[in-house]
């Protein structure tokens, strides 16, 4: 099967890849879940084409899995606007903005994934743009150098990222609408589970999908990832039914445990305990002790564990709970 490697400007999709869009849904309607997210973006866009103009640029932030891309695909389909996809550490220099600045039409979406990775430089060229439609340009260099300014068209930035705390205040500042994504809540993961069941033709017991759910984070792209490796068992296997069983071989073939823990994730907790006595500890010294960056831990593996209350957050530190000692079967 092929990588997602560019190959002649046309990119080769992964069977994940093709299934992945498959599952994507396309319209509000078949979007589960985020209703607050969904009502707010419903109504900005119902206004925006009454007025017949652009939405405001938006920001979508949150873990990563929760729907941003899918999001702004859905609102540029809403909007009947053509999307330009680009990524934050795709931007190198600021020519690689400005040459996709320059070919938007009227009403087009720029949709930026991974915003905290846009470089400064990148960034102060993005603040007039998004603000008055300028692009200034500074042709050549040294002495001879020159400012050049384009006037842009009416554009939409639709920015997003797993990591808002990155990203500096001026750029938050520009966008009209900031929406959080937040972890979806169990019903709805076993309603995206369904969903995703059917599309795939894959028959699932109920009992089978609770299982996945809770092993979900709550995050739709793991639930989806779950099920298409139930779904390779069943086929390897000659099974009909993805069922409670095959379920749980995947999960212990993936060493995911009933609470969607991850190694990493087991390996923080017990860090804690075992290191520093199940805490309070603060988070220089489990960054140390885990040779991982603080930033890291606080937004991408922390969130997870509160919600769930196996770690809890005091002002002395961090605390790993009673329900973590359980679940890791430590006596305390
Ligand atoms: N697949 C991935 N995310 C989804 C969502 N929010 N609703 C329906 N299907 C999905």
């Amino acid at each position: 099967m092929s990588s997602g490697k560019t190959v002649n400007n046309s990119t080769l999709l992964s069977r994940d890849e093709t299934v992945d869009s498959a599952l994507r849904p396309l319209n509000f309607g078949d979007y589960i879940g985020q209703d607050r997210v969904k009502g707010n973006l419903r109504m900005m866009i119902e206004a925006a084409k009454k007025r017949t103009e652009p939405i405001d640029h938006l920001l979508f932030y949150g873990q990563a899995g929760l729907g941003k891309t899918t999001l702004a695909m859905i609102v540029a389909k809403e909007m009947n606007a053509n999307i330009k996809v680009t990524s934050g550490p795709v931007l190198e220099k600021t020519g690689d903005l400005a040459a996709i600045l320059s070919t938007l039409d009227e009403g087009d979406i720029l949709f930026i994934d991974e915003a905290h990775r846009i470089n400064r430089t990148i960034e102060e060229m993005l603040y007039p743009a998004m603000e008055s439609r300028k692009l200034h340009l500074v042709i050549g260099k040294g002495p001879a150098a020159r400012m050049m300014t384009l006037d842009l068209p009416q554009f939409t930035l639709i920015a997003a990222t797993t990591r808002v705390n990155l990203l500096t205040s001026p750029l938050r500042s520009r966008f009209g609408g900031l929406f959080k994504l937040d972890y979806y809540n169990p019903v709805d993961i076993e309603k995206i589970i369904e969903r995703s069941a059917k599309i795939l033709g894959v028959s699932i017991s109920p009992e089978a999908i609770t299982i996945l759910a809770s092993a979900s984070r709550f995050t739709p792209r793991i639930a989806n990832r779950l099920l298409k490796r139930v779904r390779d068992l069943v086929e390897v296997s000659d099974r009909r039914v993805v069922d409670e069983n095959a379920a749980h071989k995947v999960l212990s073939m993936f060493e995911i445990d009933e609470l969607g823990l991850e190694e990493h994730d087991r390996k923080l907790l017990y860090t804690i305990i075992e290191r520093f006595n199940g805490g309070p500890v603060g988070l220089g010294s489990i960054s140390a002790a885990l040779g991982e960056d603080r930033g890291t831990i606080e937004d991408v593996y922390e969130p997870y564990l509160l919600k769930i209350g196996l770690l809890s957050r005091t002002s002395q530190g961090r605390i790993a709970t009673k329900e973590a000692y359980n679940h890791l079967k430590k006596d305390r």
